[in-house]
């Protein structure tokens, strides 16, 4: 699942090809007609299906709409590779401890939107990211894995976001990896 630019969906999909990670990215689903998820998919070769959250009338019916992607793709597993939307308890529902989000903090400090500019106001020394299984309550949830890296004097929001960017391709291929091991998947489905 991605909005934006898809960088984290293409380390996932780098992980499983390089054979890092024994699994496949066997669906990509995005939310905004055109992103660059969307692109990297089309060069990739990975399925990319199309949910417009503007066309749904409420957050239920959306996610009704990606579990049935989800399903008619038999998936074992789901991340939210950069998602910018709340999900439901539907479809935390349909896919148990299951669910993987990456967001750019140590959490549990700076959830929810702009976390890379509330770490940069409150002054912090350090900062990074954490992969983590998803509950309703945003940005919470059991942490699978997290990487910190130093917040430098000078750093603007964008140098800051490269610089945990860098670290959100290393960690998310392993906590997708911890999540399959604590579901006892050895290796996930390669259709
Ligand atoms: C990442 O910083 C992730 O932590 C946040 O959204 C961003 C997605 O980046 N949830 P990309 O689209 O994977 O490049």
């Amino acid at each position: 699942m991605a909005s934006g630019s898809g960088s984290n969906f293409e380390a996932l999909v780098q992980a499983c090809r390089s054979g890092q990670l024994a699994a496949s990215v066997c669906q990509l689903v995005v939310n905004n007609p055109g992103c660059g998820a969307e692109q990297r998919a089309g060069r990739l070769g990975v399925p990319c299906t199309l949910h417009d959250h503007r066309l749904f009338p409420n957050r239920e019916s959306l996610d009704q709409a990606l579990i049935n992607s989800f399903q008619a793709a038999a998936v074992d597993l789901v991340v939210m590779a950069g998602w910018m939307r709340i999900v439901t308890q539907a479809l935390i529902d349909a896919y148990p401890q299951r669910l993987v989000n990456i967001h750019p903090s140590l959490l549990p400090s700076f959830r929810g939107a702009r976390a890379i500019e509330q770490a940069l106001e409150a002054g912090v020394q350090l900062s990074g990211c954490t992969a983590h299984l998803v509950s309703l309550e945003v940005d919470t949830g059991p942490i699978l894995v997290q990487a910190a890296v130093p917040v430098l004097k000078g750093d603007s929001a964008a140098s800051l976001a490269a610089r945990i960017h860098t670290q959100e391709h290393q960690i998310l291929p392993l906590a997708v990896q911890l999540a399959a091991e604590r579901l006892g998947l050895t290796a996930l489905d390669q259709g």
